[in-house]
């Protein structure tokens, strides 16, 4: 990629996007190979999700996965990107309650993996120690609605925020984290009417995935848009492939072929 013709993805250039209207694109990665293709492609935004828990370790949660294995992803994919802001989270277990540890968590991943932000979980629970990161100068995103973080809290994935109690505390907390400085604020699974509200009401750019299309920018896990994950079909979830398929098809080809002895052919041979 010529990097002069595609200049880099700021979360200024976030900022001026939502002023123009012009939607952001935002994928989840984990690794250097696939970080390539979808910078090349022209993603805006890489999220280096705690996903990786579930479509690269195969936990039922996202609890599980530690903060050396996020540094790991997220030093692969800064690796092979050259134009899109490169966001982190911070996974379960290293900032909340303790604003100290949020900053040194935030801190390592910055340090050790490169990259140009980091996302957390939570609103008005969490302030202090997004605050604190903030003050040490790493852009953060906020992500408010289904936390899967919280799940054991919650019990289920379903769509949060259906009733007006819950609606309403989203509502203080998206402004809370405009207020405080964070620079968008991932919205997950909540009403599109809410989600349209949020975002008509503060002034950095929502991210919506589950949260219709009223949203400054939209968010899916790339396991599950390519088909590469089928045990998950959310109502949300439109498939731009089936590489299951496709990758199950490629294999069995290779080990037929082996076996016959078709490969490798004389030009396949040194
Ligand atoms: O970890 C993740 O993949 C996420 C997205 C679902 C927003 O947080």
């Amino acid at each position: 990629m010529n990097a002069s013709k595609f200049p880099k993805i700021t979360t200024h250039v976030l900022q001026e996007m939502k002023l123009k209207g012009e939607k952001v694109s935002m994928l989840t990665c984990y690794d250097y190979s696939m970080a390539r293709i979808i910078d090349e492609a022209g993603i805006d935004v890489i999220l280096v999700g705690d996903s990786a828990a579930n479509v690269m370790a195969g936990y039922k949660t996202t609890l599980p996965i530690t903060l050396n294995e996020m540094i790991y992803h997220a030093g692969s994919v800064m690796r092979a990107v050259e134009r899109a802001l490169v966001v982190v989270d911070l996974p379960f277990g290293t900032y909340q309650g303790n604003s100290r540890e949020a900053l040194n968590s935030a801190i390592r991943i910055m340090k050790e993996s490169n990259a140009n932000a980091v996302k957390l979980e939570g609103g008005r629970e969490i302030k202090e120690s997004i605050d604190r990161i903030l003050s040490a100068g790493i852009p953060v995103m906020g992500h408010l609605g289904l936390t899967p973080q919280s799940i054991n809290k919650f019990g289920t994935y379903v769509v949060r925020a259906r009733d007006e109690e819950e609606a309403n505390r989203l509502r203080e907390d998206a402004k809370l984290l405009e207020d405080i400085g964070c620079f968008a604020v991932v919205l997950e699974k909540i009403p599109a009417k809410l989600a349209e509200e949020v975002t008509q009401s503060i002034k950095i750019p929502t991210i919506g995935i589950g949260a219709g299309s009223a949203v400054d920018g939209q968010v899916l896990v790339i396991h599950d848009m390519l088909g590469i994950n089928q045990d998950f079909s959310p109502r949300f979830l439109r498939r731009y492939h089936n590489l299951y398929e496709e990758m199950k098809g490629a294999v069995q080809m290779y080990i037929k072929d082996v076996k016959s002895i078709d490969f490798p052919n004389e030009r396949e041979q040194y």
